[in-house]
């Protein structure tokens, strides 16, 4: 009977596929409700946001529409693969890592909203001086898990606005070094089956799906939380052998399972974006860790403090996370240099605090 039946649906499925004009255009489910805006969310935030602050975030969002659009396009127009060049920190750049830099680059530079910008793809500061009184830092990381370009996974853009004081020498990297507790502004765009924009300005974290109808990014949940229970981690396993004890520990028992101290099962996940594996565990839960580890010890670690760690630290203790390197929490940070790199663990507050008081 269930032979019968599939060779039914398989014959209705080879008739509709040679039929495909006869086939009348499926409605399109859940059309776009009526819903806020991006452009609305700015204007209306609890506390009222300075127009530059508006304005930089804004013309960010719009931006990061244009890059999900020319990362769409990316096997059309040849755009995939290596540009051939290094950046500061002896990566290989993807074509899309740098044509991604200079669309921030170039939709932020006539603004005057700016004071100045930097990026994972830039080795120094980037001036503005269109407005002398211009008093905002944007960071970027440009692209995010740059490596899965070439296998339409998903990749992102991260980025963290800083304030400086008017007139200070942006050329210069001392007005970006700041912690991450002095960030006015945080978010990423994530580049998967839909078009995401999550932010934060102090007030919790909410996300904007793009209409690619209306070409607007609309409120999509307001108030995003980290849930207290996970059962989920993510880390790059094949580091294993290099990692430092406390994290041996940690992950060894969530891999010991309902036979462990932890008494359940835990699942892993790793997308090797860190924006998709911190939007999975903002929607559902979990912890990512990219540890310190013999690899990258000298380094410092992996991940970058001001335009990956910091930001990401943000969002995640807006929506009820927490964000340490292990030892200290990532936020408290006096940053010494504009690429510096630190270890990162975040997610569930309660499995943050278990892997960094394994540290202690
Ligand atoms: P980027 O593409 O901006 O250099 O960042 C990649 C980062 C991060 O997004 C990801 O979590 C991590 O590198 C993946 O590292 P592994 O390749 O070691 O898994
Ligand atoms: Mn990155
Ligand atoms: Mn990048």
């Amino acid at each position: 009977m269930a032979n019968c039946l599939a060779i039914v649906k398989r014959k209705a499925l080879l008739y509709f596929a040679a039929n495909q004009a006869l086939i009348p255009p499926l409605p399109i489910a859940g059309a776009p409700m009526s819903r806020l805006t991006f452009t609305r969310w700015l204007q209306q935030s609890p506390v009222p946001l300075p127009q530059d602050l508006i304005q930089t975030l804004q013309i960010t969002a719009d931006c990061c529409r244009n890059i999900s659009a020319a990362i769409a396009r990316g096997a059309l127009t040849g755009m995939l693969g290596q540009a051939g060049s290094e950046n500061i920190q002896g990566e290989d750049q993807k074509k899309l890592d740098v044509i991604s830099n200079d669309m921030l680059l170039a939709a932020h530079a006539q603004g005057g909203h700016l004071a100045g910008m930097a990026s994972e793809e830039m080795d120094d500061p980037f001036p503005v001086t269109t407005h002398e009184n211009s008093r905002y830092l944007l960071l970027f990381d440009p692209l995010d898990g740059s490596s899965n370009i070439d296998i339409n996974a998903p990749v992102g853009t991260i980025f963290s606005v800083l304030e400086t004081a008017p007139g200070s020498n942006t050329a210069e990297v001392t007005p970006f070094l700041q912690p991450g507790t002095a960030q006015v502004a945080a978010g990423y765009a994530i580049y998967g089956p839909a078009t995401q924009l999550i932010i934060t300005v102090g007030h919790g974290v909410d996300a904007f799906t793009l209409d690619p109808d209306s070409g607007e990014f609309l409120l999509t949940t307001s108030g995003m939380m980290i849930p207290e229970e996970t059962q989920e981690f993510a880390i790059n396993m094949s580091n294993q052998r290099h990692w430092e004890a406390p994290v041996q520990r940690y992950v060894g028992e969530l891999l010991e399972g309902k036979t462990g101290v932890r008494g359940k099962d835990f699942n892993m996940r790793w997308i090797a974006a860190m924006v998709a594996d911190v939007h999975r565990i903002l929607t559902r839960g979990g912890v990512f860790l990219y540890p310190l580890d013999s690899k990258t010890a000298s380094k410092g670690g992996k991940l970058r403090l001001m335009y990956e760690a910091n930001p990401m630290a943000w969002l995640v203790e807006q929506a009820g996370g927490a964000a340490t390197t292990g030892r200290v929490r990532i936020m408290d940070i006096a940053p010494t240099g504009l690429h510096q790199r630190v270890p990162v663990i975040l997610g569930a507050r309660a499995e943050v605090e278990r892997a960094t008081g394994y540290h202690a």
